[in-house]
């Protein structure tokens, strides 16, 4: 099967397109699902080997962090990223929404407050506030064609009550890929304020070609003692449905407060994601993550010339992710009024600009991670439904 096999996920518990009418009112019948973030297509052949293997041997007794789970995910870190860890440092959560749940439960109380850098994936600043703490957003800056820090106007904004800065690298939404300069700066900026740095790396693998991410712990060794990693094979390998991530934490005090709350919460991992991951992190699986980096390339050029072509329509070139950041300000519209045409006229499900907060006002974001013709079907509707702009 290739990236562009048409593959039906009607019906198949899927949240992106069995929820997307009760959430959207987009009918998947003829309507495109473009907005939660996993791909419309299957996951690497060596893990539905691997999960074939599983099956074919029928037992699902309890499992543990095997030594071929924990190596492949120190060898993916070493082989793809240029950073060295330690098995014992990782640490298995349901996930990375759940794990950064869990860094908010163990590292702040109700009424504490944590940053983040906006726009930015909107869960950050709902697992914050649906745990009683309170956000505090930094906009980041709109400069050329991409975003910038600006952590003097960030560092006006702290109340002094920030326990955690959750970062994410690279960006979602935008695709921004931080330098090692201005991820140095970022882990300074926490120390300096007295916060924890919650480094989301879950995009990590999702480069385009001509750009090079750089790990935080690469860029900022010294910071590891002030630093929990969140990494994950949930996107790279659209497996988000096997609830399997990691938290990568040098620092042995840090460490032993976040194991003791997982023992205290009973969190076992999930012997077929323990499975999968062992399988992705492979040197098949970074074949097969370099083989959709191209895949997503085609689309998401497609996708850029053809919204770029809507008068007032702009597509933010990405470096990184397969999240399509598009800002409708030169249409003079309202975000009702785009919002309106995108779900009844394009009958397209997309993320909403300012659920990403402040700087997300007049934007949409589209997941790009689907079949090309899908890509060039919503590129024709996106035209038409704005075309008296043309
Ligand atoms: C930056 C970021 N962190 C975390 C998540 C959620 O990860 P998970 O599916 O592992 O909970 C997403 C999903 O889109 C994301 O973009």
């Amino acid at each position: 099967m290739s990236f562009n096999t048409p593959i039906d996920r009607r019906n198949t518990a899927s949240v992106k397109w069995d929820l997307m009418e009760k959430l959207f009112q987009v009918s998947p019948d003829d309507g495109l699902a473009m907005w939660t973030a996993d791909s419309d297509y299957p996951t690497a052949p060596c893990v539905l080997e691997a999960l074939q293997k599983a099956v074919n041997h029928g037992v699902f007794g309890y499992g543990f962090e095997s030594p071929a789970y924990l190596d492949a995910i120190a060898w993916w870190m070493k082989a793809r990223h240029g950073w060295e860890i330690e098995t014992d440092w990782i640490l298995t959560t349901q996930g990375l929404g759940n794990a950064i749940a869990l860094c908010l439960d163990v590292w702040s109380a109700p009424g504490d407050a944590a940053a983040i850098f906006t726009p930015v994936y909107h869960e950050f600043a709902l697992k914050v506030q649906k745990a009683g703490r309170v956000v505090t957003e930094c906009p980041l800056k709109r400069e050329g064609d991409t975003y910038v820090l600006d952590l003097e106007d960030a560092q006006s904004r702290l109340t002094g009550k920030e326990k955690l800065l959750i970062w994410c690298s690279p960006q979602n939404p935008s695709g921004r890929i931080w330098t090692a300069d201005e991820l140095r700066a970022v882990a300074a900026f926490a120390r300096k304020n007295s916060m924890l740095l919650i480094c989301d790396e879950i995009h990590h693998d999702l480069v385009f070609a001509g750009n090079s991410f750089v790990a935080m712990a690469v860029a900022a060794p010294d910071e590891m003692d002030n630093t929990v990693y969140l990494t994950s094979a949930s996107k790279t390998f659209n497996i988000a449905g096997q609830r399997t991530g990691n938290m990568i934490i040098a620092d042995e005090k840090l460490r032993a407060d976040m194991r003791s709350r997982l023992n205290s919460l009973d969190y076992k991992p999930s012997v077929l994601g323990v499975t999968m991951i062992a399988a992705a992190y492979s040197p098949e699986g970074a074949i097969w993550a370099d083989a959709q980096m191209a895949h997503l390339q085609t689309n998401r050029d497609i996708f850029d010339a053809g919204i770029n072509a809507i008068p007032g329509v702009w597509s933010m070139p990405l470096q990184a992710t397969y999240l399509g950041w598009v800002d409708f300000s030169g249409t003079g519209m309202s975000h009702e009024e785009v919002a309106t045409r995108i779900r009844d006229v394009a009958k397209i499900a997309v993320s909403a600009g300012p659920t990403f907060g402040t700087g997300g006002e007049t934007f949409m974001r589209f997941n790009l991670a689907t079949q090309t013709a899908v890509i060039e079907d919503a590129v024709s509707r996106m035209q038409k439904a704005f075309s008296d702009l043309q």
